[in-house]
């Protein structure tokens, strides 16, 4: 069968290249892709991910089996109901059902009617209200845009004043523009986070190993928000205890919750998650796959992805199966300067091969085809398995330090946590 991908990042070349290491499948092609993922055969197709007629009449005319959408944005554009329509299979949320991530008031009230645990909260559109509730629950505090900001929509406010200026900053300077309109404003909650994925249709769910995002662009978590710089699956010092808990006290009740509200839930859920002194609570969700978490998440899976995607399309029970052994570890290399203003155009270095599997996001050949180049934020991640984290770690940053990474950046401590 063929498939076609939408997104154009490391986490679209993680989800296409497994999907082509499937039996049954013949050719992946990714919209719009980028010209790294070629090197591992898969297709990259000329459209982007908001011309939705066109990936359309692509599916049809490539008789595409189905379709995986990557990115959250596409899903908040209807993406999914518009191939549905049209008779074409699509594995993702519907706009009403991706919800749970492009609105965070909508995503509170629903684990507040369902009793989810997660931090308590305000929704707020004037700002003078949200002043007063800010000055009421007092520091530290969370303010974060409703709608999708690109990871710019979250501010951890250490002192009354800060959190204040940010509300300022989305309600009356509109700096966020539409998605700042309203914002939430939460409880600041303290403990270890994690991320919980699962496969989804309706209330049927498949659970991946947890995973660990490394959100911030320096070592020990320091300098500004990112898409995330490493990841590393499962996390070896969280207790299957949490998983229990988080299963029962959150998965459970939120995909019945989706089918009460009329909104079933059918692609991956991303429940990002805190483990605090009263149980893991829930700091959001996402309606999709979270970048670079697939990127480890992925090689773990020793099932066929794509017939484990074609049955959970076709309603079937999927045999899903994951390695249980060692951790899978990845570390992002980015552009100078990024998540602020970096430059285009640093030569990379060749893919690597063996036990180091090269994933990449902002990259694109030069005019002559002879050289891959560095073309967005984060450009490609490297990641391998391994015994112990450690272990992981050690081969990965033996490999970047061989790797001539000038106008390139990365963190030296993915995986830290789980070596304390
Ligand atoms: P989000 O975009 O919702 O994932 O938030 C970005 C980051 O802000 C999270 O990964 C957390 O580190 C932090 N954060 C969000 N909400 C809270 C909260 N209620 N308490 C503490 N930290 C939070
Ligand atoms: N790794 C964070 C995200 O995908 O949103």
């Amino acid at each position: 069968m063929k498939i076609l991908v939408i997104g154009s990042g490391g986490r679209e070349h993680a989800i296409a290249k497994k999907l082509l290491d499937s039996e049954v499948v013949e050719s992946v092609f990714v919209a719009p892709g980028n010209d790294g993922m070629t090197l591992d055969g898969l297709v990259c197709v000329d459209i982007t991910i908001s011309e939705h007629s066109r990936l359309i009449e692509f599916a049809k005319k490539n008789k595409v089996a189905w379709t995986f959408v990557g990115p959250d944005d596409a899903l908040a554009a209807g993406i999914v109901d518009e191939f549905r329509q049209v008779g074409l299979k699509i594995f993702g949320p519907t706009r009403l059902a991706a919800e749970l991530e492009w609105s965070k008031d909508f995503a509170k009230s629903l684990m507040s009617q369902y009793r989810i645990p997660t931090a308590a909260y305000g929704t707020f559109s004037h700002f003078e209200e949200a002043k007063a509730y800010i000055e009421k629950q007092g520091a530290p505090i969370v303010i974060k845009a409703d709608g999708l900001a690109l990871g710019k929509g979250v501010v951890v406010a250490m002192t009354v004043q800060e959190a204040i200026q940010a509300a300022h900053e989305m309600l009356i300077d509109n700096k966020l523009g539409d998605s700042g309109v309203r914002v939430v404003i939460e409880e600041f909650l303290e403990g270890e986070e994690f991320s919980l994925f699962a496969f989804v249709n309706g209330d049927k769910f498949y659970l991946m190993p947890t995973a660990q995002d490394h959100k911030r662009a320096f070592d020990g978590d320091k300098g500004p928000n990112t898409g995330g710089m490493g990841a590393y699956a499962p996390v070896p010092h969280l207790p299957q205890s949490v998983v229990d808990a988080s299963v029962e006290t959150i998965i459970k009740p939120v995909l019945e919750g989706m089918i009460k509200e009329g909104r079933p839930y059918l692609g991956v859920l991303y429940a990002g998650l805190i483990l605090t002194a009263d149980g893991p609570k829930v700091i959001e969700f996402n309606a999709r796959f979270g970048d670079p978490e697939t990127q480890v998440i992925l090689p773990r899976l020793s099932s066929d992805f794509a017939q484990n995607i074609t049955d959970i399309l076709e309603e079937k029970e999927p045999e899903i199966r994951w390695i249980d052994q060692g951790v899978t570890l990845g570390v992002v290399v980015a552009s100078e300067g990024y998540p602020l203003a970096y430059d285009k155009g640093v030569p990379l270095p060749a893919k690597t091969s063996d036990d180091i599997t090269s994933y990449y996001a902002g990259a694109r050949f030069s005019e002559n085809g002879q050289a891959l180049l560095s073309h967005g934020g984060r450009v490609y991640m490297l990641v391998t398995t391994a015994d112990t984290v450690k272990a992981a770690q050690t081969r990965i940053y033996q490999e970047l330090e061989k790797q001539d990474t000038t106008g390139l950046f990365y963190r030296t401590d993915i995986g830290r946590k789980a070596l304390k």
